[in-house]
């Protein structure tokens, strides 16, 4: 087979990376690893930033995102008794759409047929080969048979775990990383949230964050040391824990029900850089993490394809090689503040267990600088409904 763009990965950042590709007339095969039920069965991010809701208004695939998606104005910080609530529309003009990553990946495959888009699922043991080159191609086995696609470029879309970062030659990039001593352990449930806007919790006993995927679904999460088992946390014990760290008065609204997915994500900063190499292109989770305490995951890929379709276009439309050189660090620039922003609130808002008193006071110090300062305000603000591309 032959194509002019390979990408690997029908995650949100390759599902979304095909369909731009395929809206400007360049032609791309996008290769999955599992089926596409398995894909949909990953519960993860639940926050769009507006410019990952802009790109999918250009693709016209925003219908259900505005039927379905809850419009957010603010958001809340608690730590003990007290909660700072974080007016982002009063102080950025703007909102922030909660949806679920689930749903988005649902409206992006939904689209593929109708618009042409070629997706093979089930994809076995890709590999990358020539990346150095002009040439580069793709083996994988479908069907059992080994199979071969050759193309201008490859994009690699394939998460953290993928094989693109790894095809890059040792020396040819630089990792920088930050792993954290919890995990987030999250429910999601059939119930209503207990509050209208998402609340993030800073408690002796450890993070809290309400949230939620519509009026009448909830997704809570605890941070747990990384020794816990999922197994070990009945939904009960979930609940205990919540009703505690999230404090008296949303204690009062949680509705309690049994949880429809339960799971344990490592909190990890993490960036690759430069995000490209030869003729392979790195977009979201394959090369960089953050910590998901700020939302930032999905909305980093989202911009980060934004950044390569961009690229891509200017290649194939006007033979602009300048935009493929300088896609890593035009995306790098918007990268490496989403992991400031990640990292300080992870920073503000969990307990470390290596902090003693003066770190806890820090964080006393600095949610108390927050609650009384615009300018403070303003700074999360902005950073939370993503900054500009
Ligand atoms: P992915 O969604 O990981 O997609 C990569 C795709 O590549 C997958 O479909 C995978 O199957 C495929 N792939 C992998 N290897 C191969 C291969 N060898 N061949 C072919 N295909 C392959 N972010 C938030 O903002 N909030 C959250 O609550 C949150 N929770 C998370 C929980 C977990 C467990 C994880 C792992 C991430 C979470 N994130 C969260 C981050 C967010 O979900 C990611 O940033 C987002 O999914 C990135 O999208 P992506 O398309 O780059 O990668
Ligand atoms: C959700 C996840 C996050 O990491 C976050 O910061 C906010 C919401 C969620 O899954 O709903």
């Amino acid at each position: 087979m032959r194509t002019q763009v390979a990408i690997i990965g029908a995650g949100p950042a390759g599902l979304l990376l095909g369909h731009l590709l395929k809206a400007e007339g360049i032609e791309c095969i996008v290769l999955e690893r599992r089926t596409g039920d398995y894909v949909l069965s990953r519960i993860r991010a639940g926050v769009l930033e507006q410019v990952t809701v802009g790109l999918m208004e250009r693709l016209g695939l925003d219908g259900r995102i505005k039927a379905e998606g809850l419009p957010h104005d603010g958001f809340n910080l608690a730590d003990g008794e007290r909660l700072i609530r974080i007016d982002i529309a009063a102080l950025t003009g703007q909102q922030v759409m909660v949806y679920g990553q689930t749903e988005l990946t649902r409206d992006l495959m939904d689209a593929t047929d109708e618009r042409g888009l070629e997706v093979i699922y089930e994809a076995a043991d890709v590999a990358l080969h020539d990346i150095d080159g002009n040439s580069p191609y793709v083996t994988f086995s479908s069907a059992g048979a080994r199979q071969r696609i050759d193309a201008r470029f490859i994009v690699g879309c394939d998460g953290f775990h993928g094989p693109s970062r790894k095809a890059i030659p040792a020396g040819a990039g630089r990792e920088f990383e930050r792993v954290y001593p919890f995990g987030w352990l999250g429910i999601l449930a059939d119930v209503p949230p207990c509050n209208h806007e998402l609340i993030y919790a800073n408690h002796e006993r450890g993070f809290a964050l309400a949230s939620m995927r519509s009026h009448t679904r909830s997704r809570y999460y605890v941070d747990v040391p990384l020794t816990e088992k999922v197994e070990d946390w009945s939904d009960e014990r979930i609940w205990d824990e919540l009703a505690i760290r999230l404090g008296p008065d949303a204690a009062a609204h949680i509705m309690r029900g049994p949880s429809i997915e339960k799971s344990i994500a490592p909190l990890r900063s993490y960036v690759f850089a430069p995000m490209r190499h030869g003729s392979l292109m790195l977009c979201g989770d394959s090369a960089h993490i953050v910590p998901p305490t700020g939302a930032k995951g999905l909305n980093l890929a989202a911009s980060d394809v934004h950044y390569a379709a961009e690229a891509l276009t200017g290649f194939f439309k006007r033979n602009d090689r300048d935009a493929i050189s300088g896609y890593s660090d035009k995306a790098l620039a918007r990268v490496w503040k989403a992991e400031r922003f990640s990292w300080s609130l992870t920073r503000l808002m969990h307990r470390f267990p290596e902090d003693g008193d003066f770190e806890r006071a820090m964080q006393v110090a600095e949610l108390d600088y927050i609650a009384t300062s615009r300018a403070a305000q303003t700074s999360i603000a902005e950073n939370y409904v993503g900054l500009p591309v």
